[in-house]
């Protein structure tokens, strides 16, 4: 049984951080259902290291058959990411803005918006949560420890719905990081690119005044 009580988590995007995430869940005791952008035969290599808890869809099979979905695209793409069969549902929202890669996107450099908001409203009925944006990829196989351990890495998450953060609370637990819950999806900019909480190595006691020093256009 694993902690969350979810048995299948999804994964939109293999790459990175799908892969290093996906690691975890079977470590966990999760099966995980892969897909990327170009179909679920370029992933074989990775199911297989996976092993047999693991498996390969389109997005629409991955996003289906989760219990809760990980989209993990580069954010240009995010508007690919299939609506109807995540209804309802716990998504993790990963992605941060790059406007070299993704292109500019005016509505996040003005401020108006965050890139877990356009997630939300791309997906109108899920419940998503930002998390594990703030940790390079790498890491999240080595930097988990136990609850108890006084230098436990902490990773802000973000979202509108209390329930949802506490299950991907739970998850992050279970995984060897400590969730710590920075309020609502608008003010998740505050753990986005280049603010001081992002991506460095922090312990809940360090992330109140990473959050506070950050700082707006
Ligand atoms: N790398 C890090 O350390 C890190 C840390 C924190 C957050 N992030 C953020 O997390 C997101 C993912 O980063 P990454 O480094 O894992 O990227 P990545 O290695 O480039 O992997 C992206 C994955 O998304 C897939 N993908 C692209 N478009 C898709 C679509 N329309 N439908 C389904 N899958 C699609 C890609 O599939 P194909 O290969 O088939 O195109 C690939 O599997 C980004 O927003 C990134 O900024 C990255």
């Amino acid at each position: 049984m694993t902690a969350t009580g979810l048995t299948t988590i999804g994964f939109i995007g293999s790459g990175n951080i799908g892969s290093q995430l996906a690691r975890l869940a079977v470590a966990h005791g999760y099966r995980v259902v892969m897909s990327n952008s170009r179909g679920p035969e370029t992933l074989s290599d990775l199911v297989a290291e996976l092993g047999p808890q693991a498996s390969a869809g389109t997005a629409a099979e991955a996003a289906a058959a989760g219990d809760l979905v990980v989209v993990t695209v580069p954010l240009k793409n995010y508007q690919q990411v299939p609506v109807e069969p995540l209804a309802g549902k716990i998504v993790i929202d990963t992605n941060n803005y790059y406007w070299e890669r993704d292109g500019r996107i005016p509505a996040l450099e003005e401020g108006k918006t965050t890139v877990s908001e356009m997630l939300q409203e791309h997906l109108p009925t899920s419940r998503v949560v930002k998390a594990f944006n703030n940790i390079m990829a790498a890491d999240i196989t080595t930097d988990g420890k136990p609850a108890d351990d006084a230098d436990r890495r902490a990773l802000p998450i973000a979202g509108d719905q209390v329930e949802a953060k506490a299950v991907v609370a739970t998850l992050l637990d279970e995984f060897g990081f400590e969730a710590f819950d920075t309020g609502s999806l608008a003010d998740s900019w505050r753990f986005e690119r280049d603010q001081p909480a992002y991506v460095v190595r922090m312990t809940a006691a360090d992330l109140p005044g990473k959050l506070a020093a950050a700082t707006r256009p």
